[in-house]
């Protein structure tokens, strides 16, 4: 089966064997099949977040959970479960349909629900962990369900247990939001305030506003995985200590950096950008040329060759600044 539609990349790779769930029975009865229990397994939710450098010898399980609704609600807040399978702007915008707040800042996030706290995904000033109440989620090697809290997920900076020491033992079924029935905006991100004043928007800007203002800075900014292949942020934003900072700081006077506890996060973006790469382009592959943490697919590329620009950009940023860039994809 070619997974060129399965990831977002748009690479064509083949998996040696593909199937799909919509149910937790179905799932636990395609896990119970001896040719799925022999074979290494990959759950796909939207493929948004892997790059694949080959075929894959093993079993493709696509997540297609479904499912939408409010299931408890008081004066100030409603608990929202979501299929894992329901795309994740699908979410965010039935939480706008029903006038509830706290996803507008991550909108038009490609992807899955299932997928999302997997590395607990977040943009414009807001995380996934900030709404998340609970996920549930079937063990691979028992077919039980069981649910994690958000302290059992340990969020981090595009990370929790699923990526850590629980990684390829569960598979998110479901996740639960408590999403605020007040409108709560957050504007802390520039961005945004700057993209709402364009807008004409006062004071108090409404889930829908901030929903619109943050889907026009990423349209502007991000390529369409429709159109081009990509899968977001190819790194994640180093964090150095402020002494490394500062020294770092005294060379180059425009280096952005904002502070997190025990040190500075500094976008990789733009230490890619001053060694030169951002809109590099190497026949079908290279380097967005509006946001230089993106790599990109114009058709035709080889999962490989993005692969061993990504080491080339890792190995120039270290030469030139002495900071290690990690890969936020998954490289498979
Ligand atoms: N910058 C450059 N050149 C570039 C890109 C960025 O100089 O080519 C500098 C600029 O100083 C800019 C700063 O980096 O002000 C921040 O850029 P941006 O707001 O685009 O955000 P980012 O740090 O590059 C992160 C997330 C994005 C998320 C945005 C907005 C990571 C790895 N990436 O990018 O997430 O949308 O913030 O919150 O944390 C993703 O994970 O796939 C993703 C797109």
């Amino acid at each position: 089966v070619s997974l060129r539609p399965y990831n977002t990349f748009g690479l064509d790779v083949k998996a040696r064997l593909f199937a799909r769930f919509s149910t937790v029975d179905e799932l636990r009865a395609l896990l119970a099949m001896p040719e799925v229990q022999a074979a290494e397994k990959l759950v796909l939710g939207g493929g948004s977040n892997l790059l694949f450098t080959q075929d894959f010898d093993g079993v493709v399980l696509k997540n297609e959970i479904r499912g939408l609704e409010i299931v408890q609600q008081n004066d100030d807040s409603a608990l929202v479960r979501s299929g894992a399978g329901e795309s994740w702007h699908g979410l965010v915008q039935y939480a706008l349909d029903q006038d509830l707040s706290g996803l507008e800042n991550l909108s038009l996030i490609p992807g899955t629900v299932g997928a999302a706290p997997l590395q607990n995904i977040g943009a414009y000033g807001a995380e996934l962990k900030d709404t998340f109440e609970q996920l549930e989620a079937l063990e691979t090697a028992t077919g039980q369900l069981r649910t994690f809290s958000a302290q059992e997920c340990g969020f981090g900076y595009r990370e929790s247990v699923f990526k850590g020491p629980l990684k390829n033992q569960f598979i998110v079924t479901g996740v639960l939001l408590r999403l605020h029935r007040r409108a709560q905006p957050n504007v802390r991100y520039g961005d945004i305030r700057t993209t709402l004043q364009d807008m004409g928007v006062a004071d108090e800007p409404t889930p829908r506003q901030v929903s619109e203002a943050v889907s026009s800075i990423r349209r502007s900014k991000l390529p369409d995985p429709a159109q081009i292949g990509n899968a977001g942020s190819f790194f994640k934003n180093p964090e150095i200590s402020q002494a490394r900072f500062d020294d770092l700081k005294a060379r180059y006077d425009g280096l952005p950096g904002y502070p997190v506890p025990g040190g500075v996060k500094v976008p990789a973006g733009w230490l890619i950008e001053q060694c030169g790469w951002k809109g590099l382009r190497r026949g079908p592959h290279g380097v967005h040329d509006r946001q230089a943490l993106v790599l990109v697919n114009h058709g035709g590329a080889q999962g490989q060759d993005i692969r061993d620009l990504a080491y080339e950009i890792i190995a120039s940023v270290r030469e030139k600044f002495g900071i290690e860039l990690h890969p936020e994809v998954n490289i498979m």
